[in-house]
């Protein structure tokens, strides 16, 4: 059986599904690898590479008729229209409602694996592509905020002068707040975090942050340990209750997010005006409509002397580690999409185990959503 990985041809990704190591990982639970050239190219994994560790570099056609594909994105129109029925698209689908893509691939009879819906369970941890790239963007985007922020993070007291530490504030500690939390102080910053879940208080507290504590009247955590949308009243609260501590910050990093919901806004424009002019405000919920009310996504915009940050690839700024973490993870989820009968791969049944139970979106000619 025969793993495609496509060179992605999203604007500004520079991210692969596969590299040479992963390659060779795939090569050894026996799959053949055929890798569109140039694919790494912009991750920092030459072709030569690909071939070195087992691969046929070929042209995204060939790519297209392989059993598995891999993709970090949902690859274009022409693209998907070109895949041969029978194989399965591993994606990163990032789709909460079907546009009609998923019924094409479906007519298709193309499966789509979404990634994102592998369940976050024990026994799934080494697939999980939320985490793995969410970790390296929480790391991103702190440096994002240093290089924005006019001043330095840590103390400095120097015979020319003493710097006072910056004073950052993380909002939502799940992977990538959390990562920020930790980035943000070994780079000597004071650091304090909020999200609505509780639970998450002693996670903040073990990594040298203080817990920003709102009684908002009402408990914010949701199903399957993730957040969920707060009643008018209670948003309105926060907003209040968050603002004055806002107001404070220097740095202002917000990952808070509900799946498949707008991100919450926790940072209104008067929030932003109340800030100190020189602040930086990073929002990665800037792609499902941004934390702040003032973020644009992609951009990079000033408002009352505060910079706000709207980029929505962090991880993409990481390429060569982005790519090897999400490789690993499709090679961890490759050992479950094949098996071994009398010497020969095959799939197994798909519906029988949770994982590609949940993730698989489009089966045999169904979408599964
Ligand atoms: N394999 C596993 O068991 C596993 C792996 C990774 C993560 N998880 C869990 O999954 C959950 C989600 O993690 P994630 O990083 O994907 O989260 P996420 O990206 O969906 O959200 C980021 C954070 O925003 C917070 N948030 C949402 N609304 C908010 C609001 N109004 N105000 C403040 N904060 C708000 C959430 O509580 C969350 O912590 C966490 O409980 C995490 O521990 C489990």
């Amino acid at each position: 059986m025969k793993v495609g990985v496509y060179r992605e041809n999203g604007q500004g990704e520079t991210r692969v599904s596969a590299t040479p190591d992963s390659v060779a990982r795939l090569r050894k639970l026996g799959l053949e690898v055929c890798v569109e050239k140039g694919a790494g190219a912009l991750a920092g994994y030459p072709d030569k590479d690909y071939a070195d560790a087992g691969a046929t570099l070929t042209d995204a056609q060939t790519v297209s008729s392989a059993d598995f594909i891999f993709a970090v994105n949902l690859p274009d129109t022409e693209t998907l229209a070109g895949i041969a029925g029978g194989s399965m698209l591993v994606v990163f689908l990032a789709m909460c409602e079907d546009d009609g893509t998923l019924k094409q691939l479906a007519d298709q009879k193309v499966d789509v694996l979404a990634l994102e819906r592998i369940p976050r369970i024990s026994r799934a941890q080494s697939m999980d592509i939320l985490s793995s790239q969410a970790n390296i963007g929480g790391y991103r985007a702190v440096l994002e905020a240093t290089t924005h922020y006019k001043r330095f993070f840590p103390l400095m007291m120097t015979s020319a002068g003493s710097a006072k530490p910056a004073q950052v504030i993380v909002l939502g500690a799940g992977v990538a707040g959390l990562q920020a939390i930790a980035t943000a102080r070994r780079l000597g910053a004071q650091v304090r975090a909020y999200d609505v879940r509780p639970e998450v208080k002693e996670q903040i507290e073990s990594l040298g942050a203080k817990f920003i504590e709102l009684d908002i009247g009402e408990e914010g955590s949701g199903e399957g340990g993730y957040a969920k949308e707060l009643s008018e009243d209670a948003r309105k609260k926060q907003q209040q209750l968050l603002s004055d501590e806002l107001k404070k910050a220097d740095v202002i990093i917000s990952t808070a997010a509900i799946p498949c919901r707008p991100a919450p806004q926790l940072i209104p424009a008067e929030t932003v005006e109340g800030m100190r002019e020189g602040s930086v405000i990073i929002d990665m919920a800037a792609a499902t409509g941004g934390n702040c009310a003032l973020t644009q996504p992609g951009q990079v915009v000033s408002e009352h002397g505060v910079e706000i940050v709207g980029y929505t690839n962090y991880p993409g700024m990481v390429p060569a580690d982005a790519s090897s973490f999400f490789a690993r993870n499709l090679v961890n989820l490759a050992a479950l999409l094949v098996s071994s009968e009398e010497g020969t791969l095959v799939r197994p049944d798909y519906m029988e185990d949770e994982i590609t139970e949940a993730a698989l979106v489009v089966y045999q000619g169904e979408v599964r959503f």
